[in-house]
């Protein structure tokens, strides 16, 4: 376990941290985890806040923050940005309607003890990676961590919660099975790529084996898939991208499938967002839906996973969420735990 890197760190991907510092928080979460199961009392963040930024909406994240802050014994403390001068760069400011991001950093340092925020898509016009350039200009000016509630490109604290849920249900030596994120059609066409990135960088810290699977056009950002290959290489597992559904569930012990946008129709590979121009594409792949059917390819003990909320009908049949392979819940509530070891290893 290590334990001297983690106090005042921002928390805004799982790259910029080590395989021992991922297995650091897993550990600690599994701690908290217990804990809380048996009433034992743990306020390691007593009268500490924890201010939390939301631009999106959010069942999920705003409720295990503030669940778990105030089991930590602090306070989250939820701010909507139209209710304060809301942050905005250098350049894009308005009067009295908007506050430099730089000040708002520095004004809530000498307050609290941390600032998480999420942010994606129409706040910041659907430009693929602004977001995380706004986290990391909180970031720069902050004297307490940022820490990642969603961006544009990454959903860490969903990723360690992911992790999490598969080695409970697999134990850690993962060097045998398949995980498998893949696209899966939804008539919403707003979804970032937060959560796929997130999911296999976070699988990429196992010696799991990860199959990426999307129709042509629903490609990932370059750059985490190259350092999903090679982080996964140096865990012991392997990496690899296929074009067909059924092909990439065969064998699978995880199916994590789920809809995301394409990087072809927003900012900055095109001047406007033109995410209309995507219907087609996402027509000519409605048969990506995970049934019960497409289920019969992979291992018997498969387990279906997915962030919530999901579409129901869509990405996934009722059987399938609803029956025994699935483990959404599990997953959602490990959210808790994860950022509870994130908020208590940082602030
Ligand atoms: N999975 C997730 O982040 O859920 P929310 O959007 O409800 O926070």
């Amino acid at each position: 376990m290590i334990t001297h890197t983690f106090r005042g760190r921002d928390f805004l991907t799982l790259i910029e941290y080590t395989k021992e510092e991922v297995d650091t928080i897993l550990d600690v979460a599994l701690d908290l985890k217990r804990k809380f199961a048996l009433g034992e009392k743990h306020r390691l963040l007593e009268d500490k806040t924890l201010f939390m930024i939301f631009y999106n909406q959010s069942l999920r994240t705003r409720n295990s923050f503030e669940a778990g802050m105030t089991q930590l014994g602090g306070h989250a403390h939820f701010l909507d940005p139209k209710k304060i001068y809301t942050p905005a760069l250098e350049g894009e400011e308005e009067a009295y309607s908007t506050e430099r991001v730089s000040d708002v950093a520095r004004v809530l340092s000498r307050m609290g003890h941390g600032i998480s925020i999420r942010m994606y898509g129409d706040p910041v016009g659907w430009e693929y990676g602004k977001a995380h350039r706004i986290f990391r200009e909180f970031a720069k000016w902050s004297d307490i961590p940022i820490i990642n509630m969603e961006c544009d490109k990454y959903h860490p604290c969903q990723a360690l919660a992911d992790v999490l849920t598969i080695k409970e249900k697999y134990g850690n030596d993962l060097s045998k099975r398949k995980f498998v994120m893949s696209w899966a059609y939804s008539p919403s066409i707003e979804k970032p790529l937060s959560v796929p990135q997130s999911a296999i960088i976070g699988a990429s810290f196992t010696n799991i084996n990860i199959t990426l699977a999307h129709p042509k056009g629903f490609e990932l950002d370059p750059e985490v898939l190259d350092f999903v290959k090679k982080n996964s290489e140096n865990n012991g597992g392997t990496f690899e991208v296929s074009n067909d559904m059924e092909e990439a569930f065969k064998d699978a012990d995880v199916v994590y499938p789920k809809s995301w946008t394409s990087l072809e129709n927003i900012p900055p590979n095109v001047p406007e967002p033109r995410l209309g121009n995507t219907k087609e594409l996402y027509e000519a792949n409605k048969s990506w839906i995970c049934d019960n059917n497409i289920l019969t390819k992979c291992n018997n003990n498969v387990i279906y996973m997915h962030c919530l909320p999901c579409d129901r009908g869509f990405e996934v049949t009722n059987e399938v969420i609803d029956g025994p392979h699935s483990v959404v819940f599990d997953q959602a509530e490990n959210r808790l735990h994860v950022q509870k070891a994130v908020m208590a290893l940082t602030m």
